[in-house]
C-alpha cells in the first residue's frame, strides 16, 4: 500500500464514522508569526479544543503536513524526520445525549481506541496489520490525575477478542512518555495550555531484523528491550491524546470539554504496513534514497546516516521552498538555511555533485499528494541551488566576507589574537557569526577561528532551549494565549483590519498577526508607508466603533454565503463548506476561530505605536490595546 493510499484510507475510515475532513494548514502559520511551522495537527484546532465552536462539527479528521525542527539533530536514526505528514482525527467534546441518534456528537476513549485498533488491523478498511505485533501504552497517574483504568480495559478487551494474551501488551508510564501537551510534561506546559494522558501505539519489527546492528553505535541498548527503548526495534505509530485538563495557576482543571486529539505519523505507519523497520526503507522513502546512492556511487548500508540527513534536509527544504520561504538569517529563513546548508555537508561528506536529481525524485515522489511541488518546482529548485552557490562562496572564497562580517557584528576581532594563521574570537561573537551565516562551530574552524568551545556549546544549548521553549508556547489564529488583554487586541484587530482597508483601499488585506498581552502585531499587503494622517484616521475609526459599544457574535455558515457576504480575512480552508464568521456590529466581517470580547466596550483604549515595513509590499503595525 503505498502512502498516498494509507492516507486516502485513514481519511475514508474516519469520514464513515462522521467525520468531517478538515484542510491541511499551511506549514508555515499564516496568521501566526509567533510559531514558526505547524508542528502537529492539532496545532490549528486548538482555540477549538479549547471550548470556541467550529464550524464543521465535532468530529474531524484530515492529514496535516508537520515540521519539527526540534528533531533536527535526531535526523540519522530509523525513525525520525522533521518533515513527516500527520494523520489526525479529533472529537471536540461531548457525546450525543443518550437517545439522540439524530446528531454526531463527540466521543472519548471506547470509541477512539477500538475505532483506531480497528484501522490499523481491517484488511478490508484499514492497513490489516497483524495484533500480535501491537503494543501500547496507558497514562499511570499523576500527582492528582488518575492513572488511566479506563483505556487499560477498553485495550485488554480488543487484544482478548482478538484471541491475544493481554499480558505483557499494555505498559503503563508517566508524565514523561504518556502525557502529551504541545510543550511536553505537565511542568513545562504555561498557564493556559491544554494537555492530557495519551495512549501510545507501537509496532513491533521483531529482534531478528538486525536493528541493534545498525544502531548500538548511537543508541544504548536497553536490555532486554522494550516498548520506549530506542533500539528501534519498537516504532511509535499513533498517539491518542485525551485532551481533558488546562494548566491554570492552582493546578489542572478539567476543560468543558473532553477532547481527543490523535495522531499518527504517515510515514511510520507505511514503514509498520510494509514491516520496514527503517522509514527510509520503504515505498515513499527509498526511491530517493537510490537516487543518492546512485549519485554519490556509495551504498546506503554503510553511509545510512548522512543519506537519512541528506533526504530528510532537503524534503523538509523542499516543502518550506513551497511556502515562498527564501534562505535568510531570521525565522522560517535561518531554518531554511541551515536545513540546506546541513544537507549539502553531508552530500559532500558522500561526494555528491549535484543535488537536482534528488530533490527530482522527492518530488516525483509527493506529487500524488502534494500537486503544488510540481507546480512550483523551478522555484524551489532555483531557492536551493542558489542558497548552494551562496554557501560554497561563504566556505571558500568567502572568508573574507566573513571577517568583515565578524567584524560588524564586534570589535573585538580586529584586537583578537592571530597566531599562525588562526584568529582568536570570543564564544560571542562565533555564536553571532553561526546563526548569521548558518555555519556550524566545524566550518568556522575551518575558516580559521578558535574561540572557547564548551563556552560557545552553552550558548546555543541556550539558543535552542529558548526556540523550543517558543515553540511550545505556539496558539494558532495569532493568539498567544486567551487571557482577557489577548483576547481585546484580537477583537480590536479586525476593527483595525477593516478601519485600514476604509482609510487605504480594498486592496488592504491581512498577511499575519501575532497577539500576546503586551501588544498586536499586524502584518498587512500595502505597498508604501503609511502617512501618520492615515494612521491617525484608522486610529479615530477603531476609538468610534469602541465606544459604539458593537456586540460581537460568530455565524457558522456556508462558505459562498460568507463570500457573498464579503467577509475578510486569511482564508484557504479547501475542504470546508461550512465556515465560520465573526461579526463586530455590522463593522467587521472576517472568517475567524475566535475568540473574542462579547463587546467592544469592554476594550479601554486602542493605540497605534508603530508603523513599519517588514518585506516589499508588506507592512507591519504594532498596537497597544487595554
Ligand atoms: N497531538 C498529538 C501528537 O502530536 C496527537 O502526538
Amino acid at each position: 500500500m503505498t502512502a498516498s493510499e494509507i492516507l486516502n484510507r485513514y481519511i475514508q475510515f474516519f469520514e464513515k464514522r462522521g467525520h468531517v475532513r478538515i484542510e491541511n494548514s499551511s506549514l508555515v502559520p499564516l496568521n501566526d508569526p509567533t510559531t514558526l511551522f505547524t508542528s502537529s495537527g492539532m496545532q490549528p484546532l486548538v482555540p477549538f479544543l479549547l471550548g470556541e465552536q467550529h464550524p464543521q462539527g465535532l468530529r474531524l479528521v484530515n492529514a496535516q503536513n508537520c515540521f519539527r525542527a526540534q528533531d533536527i539533530d535526531e535526523i540519522g536514526d530509523n525513525r525520525h524526520t522533521t518533515f513527516f505528514r500527520m494523520l489526525g482525527n479529533w472529537s471536540l467534546g461531548d457525546p450525543a445525549s443518550p437517545g439522540d441518534t439524530a446528531s454526531l456528537g463527540g466521543y472519548f476513549k471506547k470509541e477512539q481506541i477500538s475505532w483506531f485498533f480497528e484501522f490499523l488491523t481491517s484488511k478490508t478498511e484499514g492497513l490489516g496489520l497483524d495484533p500480535s505485533k501491537l503494543y501500547v501504552t496507558v497514562f499511570s497517574g499523576f500527582d492528582g490525575i488518575e492513572e488511566d483504568k479506563e483505556s487499560l480495559e477498553i485495550w485488554k478487551n480488543l487484544f482478548e477478542e482478538k484471541g491475544i494474551n493481554s499480558e505483557n501488551r499494555i505498559f503503563k508510564y508517566g508524565v514523561e512518555k504518556n502525557w502529551w501537551s504541545r510543550s511536553g510534561t505537565p511542568d513545562k506546559m504555561p498557564i493556559g495550555e491544554p494537555g492530557g494522558p495519551d495512549s501510545e501505539v507501537f509496532y513491533d519489527f521483531g529482534e531478528d531484523l538486525g536493528s541493534h546492528e545498525i544502531y548500538e553505535k548511537t543508541v544504548e541498548r536497553v536490555e532486554p528491550c522494550h516498548v520506549n527503548c530506542d533500539c528501534g526495534r519498537y516504532m511509535e505509530i499513533g498517539n491518542s491524546v485525551f485532551m481533558q485538563y488546562i494548566k491554570r495557576d492552582s493546578g489542572f482543571e478539567k476543560l468543558p470539554k473532553q477532547n481527543v486529539d490523535f495522531g499518527g505519523g504517515l510515514e511510520r505507519l507505511v514503514a509498520a504496513t510494509e514491516n520496514k523497520q527503517d522509514v527510509f526503507e520503504t515505498s515513499l522513502f527509498y526511491p530517493i534514497i537510490e537516487s543518492i546512492v546512485s549519485n554519490t556511487k556509495k551504498e546506503y548500508k554503510n553511509n545510512a546516516r548522512e543519506m537519512r540527513i541528506v533526504l530528510d534536509h532537503f524534503l523538509g527544504s523542499i516543502f518550506i521552498s513551497s511556502n515562498n520561504v527564501k534562505p535568510s538569517n531570521k525565522e522560517q529563513g535561518y531554518l531554511l538555511r541551515r536545513l540546506i546548508r546541513r544537507g549539502l555537508d553531508n552530500f559532500y561528506l558522500l561526494s555528491g555533485s549535484d543535488i537536482s536529481p534528488i530533490l527530482e525524485t522527492i518530488v516525483n515522489q509527493y506529487k500524488e499528494t502534494d500537486p503544488i511541488l510540481v507546480e512550483k518546482f523551478e522555484e524551489i529548485k532555483n531557492t536551493i541551488l542558489e542558497e548552494e552557490s551562496t554557501y560554497q562562496k561563504a566556505l571558500s572564497g568567502g572568508k573574507k566576507m566573513i571577517e568583515r562580517e565578524i567584524a560588524k557584528i564586534s570589535d573585538e576581532v580586529t584586537v583578537g589574537d592571530e597566531l599562525m594563521g588562526v584568529t582568536q574570537i570570543s564564544a560571542d561573537v562565533a555564536f553571532k557569526a553561526i546563526t548569521s551565516f548558518g555555519l556550524g562551530p566545524t566550518q568556522l574552524k575551518s575558516l580559521g577561528y578558535i574561540f572557547d568551545d564548551q563556552e560557545l556549546a552553552q550558548k546555543i544549548k541556550e539558543h535552542q532551549e529558548l526556540s523550543r521553549k517558543g515553540a511550545a508556547q505556539k496558539f494558532a489564529g495569532g493568539l498567544a494565549d486567551h487571557s482577557e488583554l489577548t483576547v481585546k487586541g484580537h477583537t480590536a484587530t479586525h476593527l483595525m483590519h477593516q478601519a485600514l482597508r476604509d482609510v487605504l483601499g480594498n486592496s488592504v488585506h491581512q498577511t499575519g498577526s501575532n497577539i500576546t498581552e503586551e501588544r498586536v502585531r499586524f502584518d498587512f499587503a500595502f505597498d508604501r508607508k503609511v502617512t501618520d494622517e492615515e494612521i491617525q484616521k484608522v486610529t479615530d475609526i477603531v476609538n468610534s466603533k469602541i465606544k459604539n459599544d458593537l456586540p460581537v457574535h460568530f455565524e457558522i455558515m456556508p462558505l459562498q454565503k460568507a463570500r457573498d457576504l464579503g467577509a475578510i480575512g486569511l482564508f484557504n480552508d479547501k475542504y470546508a463548506e461550512e465556515v465560520k464568521i465573526y461579526f463586530v456590529g455590522d463593522y467587521s466581517v472576517e472568517f475567524c476561530g475566535g475568540p473574542h470580547v462579547e463587546k467592544t466596550s469592554h476594550i479601554k483604549s486602542f493605540a497605534i505605536l508603530k508603523e513599519e515595513g517588514v518585506a516589499r509590499g508588506v507592512r507591519r503595525i504594532y498596537v497597544k490595546v487595554t
